[in-house]
């Protein structure tokens, strides 16, 4: 049986339950109290795409400006660095300060110290209500902040996958070429359809978790031009 080290909790607000940091040999996970992992460093290949895919699209990426919801272990960020330019201004939203705070030690070798990145900017907070004030900005915003439109960790984060929420995204965009782009765990077509109602293009993409086999996740990149 693998041995895990038990290094940090932190409680998810407006819920009773906690983040659980563990460190086994080589990798570290994250799990909800009494639940499953909600994230490890074996496996991040859809949270790469998340943040690869949408920037990739983009026609001008020196001066990108993206949001990303939910810092995790740091892998979407870094994959959004990876691709945009150096006069790049990448804001990630994270709930929770410990997980911030993991992600500047140990754990964040893992994808590079990309906190440490002079293009990052940390908002510690609800990226919900990031979204609600912040009108015409982002050319890419990434959403990961729970196991998808069916969340696992937050019920309020519920807001974030229903037409008010998208609708706030869509605002947030500061040109008809911006994309949203949204992680889970699969598909949901009743999530798919909505987008479409808002008024987006979507191209729904399966991503493997790791590799080229196994587990798929999905991806929605939402745009208005397609
Ligand atoms: C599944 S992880 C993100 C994984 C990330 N894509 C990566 O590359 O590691 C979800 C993260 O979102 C955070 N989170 C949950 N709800 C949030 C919210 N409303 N606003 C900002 N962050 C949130 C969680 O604390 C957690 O760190």
């Amino acid at each position: 049986m693998r041995h895990w080290t038990r290094l940090g909790e932190a409680v998810i607000p407006d819920t009773t339950q906690t983040l659980v940091l563990y460190r086994g040999k080589d990798d570290f996970s994250i799990r909800i109290s009494g639940g499953g992992e909600l994230m490890s460093t074996r496996k991040h290949g859809s949270e790469d795409a998340l943040g690869s895919l949408p920037c990739k699209r983009l026609k001008e990426r020196e001066t990108a400006r993206v949001l990303i919801g939910g810092l995790g272990m740091g892998f979407t960020l870094a994959a959004v660095l990876a691709v945009v330019g150096s006069q790049a201004e990448v804001t990630v939203a994270e709930l929770i300060p410990e997980v911030v705070e993991w992600n500047r030690g140990p754990l964040g070798e893992y994808s590079g110290k990309p906190l440490d990145d002079p293009r990052t900017r940390v908002h510690v907070g609800d990226v919900a209500k990031l979204l609600k004030h912040r009108k015409a900005e982002f050319d890419v915003i990434a959403m990961d902040v729970d196991n998808g439109p069916e969340g696992l960790t937050k019920r309020t984060n519920d807001w974030l996958y229903s037409s008010a929420g998208i609708i706030a995204a869509q605002e947030a965009l500061r040109s008809p070429a911006g994309i949203l782009a949204y992680w889970s765990a699969g598909p949901d077509q009743a999530f798919h359809d909505r987008l479409r109602r808002c008024g987006f293009l979507v191209d729904e993409i399966s991503v493997h978790a790791h590799g080229k086999k196994g587990a798929r996740h999905t991806i929605w990149l939402a745009s208005v031009e397609g």
